[in-house]
This record gives structure tokens, C-alpha cells and sequence, in this order.
């Protein structure tokens, strides 16, 4: 019989190629999501892509009740892929409040019921924002953690550490911290992809939603970074190579291969690269002229950041196949990145 695999947040951006690499590698999934950020139509997208259906449950993990009750009924869940959260790092400084809800509650609901449930294992969606604004670049898994610059770093700085303390207090329990660098790109098939409700927050969709029309002009937020050319510099990957990623964490926890109990790995491809570089590789990709202009930083933005991958690429044997100029920007409807 297959494994079982509930994936939180499988209707999202991440979750969903997640989903799909998790079923091609012959996992049953189940998700919940609440809908929140994603449309059921991504559940039938994922279906055309695998050719199977995956198990869907609508409800916010808050919902300490609804999310016990879940658990009586889902019986020989062996592992769970936490993605399930909010995401923009400018919501997160107007909404505080919100952020710390959604993202720390609905983890330690999981958490609790994976202790009364039994569930071992868990793979947590966390971000290169823990480690702020680093000293030294690239950042290793060694690099300490810095006081976030947002409200939504925060939430993933304190989930590693909760996540941490758990299973130290919970022998039984294994988890693995995945700290992505900023995904893009979509699936090849362009049934799944980045599909924001209302209007995105990350730079990818923005530029892609421009290029299709559908939004007047994208905003570059600061030129006076102190970067190759001012503008703010991050690592960008391809999603698919992200979602595979986690399918070999999965397999690590199952087949008792991890050396900790808890353990991090940085999913990175090891190069930065630059907001304008993203607009010109873009334009240089697609034959469209993007309609941008310059304006004032972000609040919450860091400088730059890149990984150091070694320890990813060595220790769990995963390695991003795409670099950024590789990464479908031909699905640019605006409707799959
Ligand atoms: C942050 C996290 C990342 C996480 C993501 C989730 C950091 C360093 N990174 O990404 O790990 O996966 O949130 O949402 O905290 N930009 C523009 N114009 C736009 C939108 C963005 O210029 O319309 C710029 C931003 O200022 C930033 C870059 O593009 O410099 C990337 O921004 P975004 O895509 O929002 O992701 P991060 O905030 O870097």
C-alpha cells in the first residue's frame, strides 16, 4: 500500500508541484487548504497532470477542532508537508497580527496532533528570510539567524524553533526545515503554476501579469541597494526542482536516513540575481518590453541574499536542475506563474 502524505497547503504555489511530483513518485496525498490564496480548480489541474485525484479537505488549520476531527477520520498518515501559511513579506508589516495567527497557531495544531495521532514525521516550508540580512554571502545552514526584517520572517524564524523544541521533547517525532530561496517558474504542463488570488505580491507574477496586460505597470522597489545595479538581489528557483526536493525529505524521514532528529537544509541554486536582471532576462526571453518604473524600497525587503548548496546537494542528495534564465518565463499569461 502506497504511503499516505498530507500535504497542508497543497493547492498553492509550492504545495501543488509538490502534490504532483509526491504522486508521481507513488505517494497517496491528502491536503487541506483553505482556499484562501488557491482555487479547487488546481485539484483538477494536478489530476490531468498525474491522472489521479488528490484526497481534499477545505478548512484553516486555526480550526483546532475541525483539524483534530480530520485526523480521527484519516487514519495511516505516515508524514506531513507543512506549506500552509501566509506569504508576502509587505502584508505581513501591515498585518502583524494576522501573520503571527496563521502561521504559528496552525503549526502547533499540527504538532499536538501529531503527538496524539501519532504521525513521526514532518517536513516544514521555511525561508531564507530567518536569516535577515546575513554578514557573509553565500549563507550556509550555519549561518546564524538574525532578527527578521518582517513580521512574516518572524513566523518562520519562531516555527523552526517550535518545531525544534517539539521534537526535542517528543522522541518519536523527525522533522526536516526546508529554507527555500524565492521559487518561481511552473510546471512544464502550465496546468499548475503561481496563481495568487487578487493581486500578487511577489515579483515573478507581477512581472508576468504585466507582460500579459493585466496589470498597468510593475513597480521596482529601490535602485539604490548597494548591488550590481541598485536593485535588490535574491535567489530565485525553479518550483519543480523545489517539489522534488521535498519528495526526497520525505523519503529521508520514512526510510530513516536522516542523522538528526531535526535537521535544516538551505534549497538553493548558489547565484544571486538582481530584480532588474529578472525584468531584462524576462524581456530578453519573452520579446516583451516590460512596463516598469522605480520607486521607494519595501519596508520589510532585505538587500541580498544567495545560498551556499553544499550541504543540500551532499547531504540529501538533491541538486536544482534549472538556473533562473531557464525558468519556463514562456508561461506568461499571467494565469500559470
Ligand atoms: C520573501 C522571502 C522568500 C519567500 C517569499 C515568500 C526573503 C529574503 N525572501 O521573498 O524566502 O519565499 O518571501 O513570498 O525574505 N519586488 C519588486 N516589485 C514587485 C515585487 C517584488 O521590485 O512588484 C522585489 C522585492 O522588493 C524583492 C524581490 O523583488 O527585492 C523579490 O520579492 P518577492 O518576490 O516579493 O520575494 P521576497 O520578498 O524576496
Amino acid at each position: 500500500m502506497a504511503n499516505k502524505i498530507l500535504v497542508t497547503g497543497g493547492t498553492g504555489y509550492i504545495g501543488s508541484h509538490t502534490v504532483v511530483e509526491l504522486q508521481l513518485s507513488g505517494y497517496e496525498v491528502i491536503i487541506i487548504d483553505d482556499l484562501s490564496n488557491s482555487s479547487s480548480e488546481v485539484l483538477k489541474n494536478i489530476e490531468k497532470i498525474t491522472g489521479i485525484k488528490p484526497g481534499f479537505e477545505q478548512f484553516n488549520l486555526i480550526d483546532k477542532d475541525k483539524t483534530e476531527d480530520f485526523f480521527i477520520r484519516n487514519e495511516g498518515i505516515q508524514a506531513i508537508i507543512h506549506f500552509a501559511a501566509s506569504k508576502a513579506v509587505g502584508e505581513s508589516v501591515e498585518k502583524p497580527l494576522m501573520y503571527y495567527r496563521n502561521n504559528l497557531v496552525t503549526l502547533m495544531n499540527l504538532l499536538e496532533c501529531q503527538i496524539k495521532f501519532s504521525i513521526p514525521n514532518i517536513v516544514f516550508s521555511s525561508s531564507c528570510t530567518v536569516y535577515g540580512q546575513p554578514d557573509v554571502l553565500p549563507v550556509t545552514e550555519q549561518t546564524p539567524r538574525k532578527d527578521a526584517e518582517s513580521p512574516y520572517g518572524n513566523t518562520k524564524r519562531v516555527n523552526e524553533d517550535i518545531l525544534r523544541d517539539t521534537i526535542f521533547a517528543n522522541h518519536q517525532l523527525k522533522g526536516i526545515a526546508l529554507r527555500y530561496f524565492n521559487p518561481i517558474g511552473a510546471h512544464p504542463s502550465a496546468l499548475i503554476g503561481e496563481l495568487p488570488l487578487g493581486v500578487p505580491q511577489n515579483l515573478v507574477p507581477f512581472v508576468t501579469q504585466t507582460a500579459a496586460g493585466l496589470r498597468k505597470e510593475l513597480n521596482v522597489f529601490g535602485d539604490d541597494y548597494n548591488t550590481i545595479d541598485g536593485s535588490a538581489v535574491r535567489e530565485y528557483i525553479n518550483v519543480v526542482d523545489l517539489a522534488k526536493a521535498h519528495v526526497i525529505a520525505i523519503e529521508r524521514l520514512l526510510n530513516g536516513k536522516n542523522k538528526l532528529n531535526y535537521e535544516i537544509f538551505n534549497l538553493g541554486t548558489g547565484t544571486g540575481v538582481s530584480v532588474l536582471q529578472i525584468i531584462k532576462g524576462f524581456e530578453n526571453a519573452t520579446g516583451i518590453k516590460l512596463n516598469y518604473k522605480i520607486v521607494a524600497r519595501r519596508a520589510g525587503d532585505i538587500e541580498q541574499i544567495w545560498a551556499d548548496t553544499v550541504y543540500a546537494n551532499e547531504e540529501l542528495g538533491w541538486t536544482a536542475e534549472k538556473d533562473w534564465k531557464k525558468l519556463y518565463f514562456r508561461h506568461g499569461s499571467g494565469k500559470n506563474m
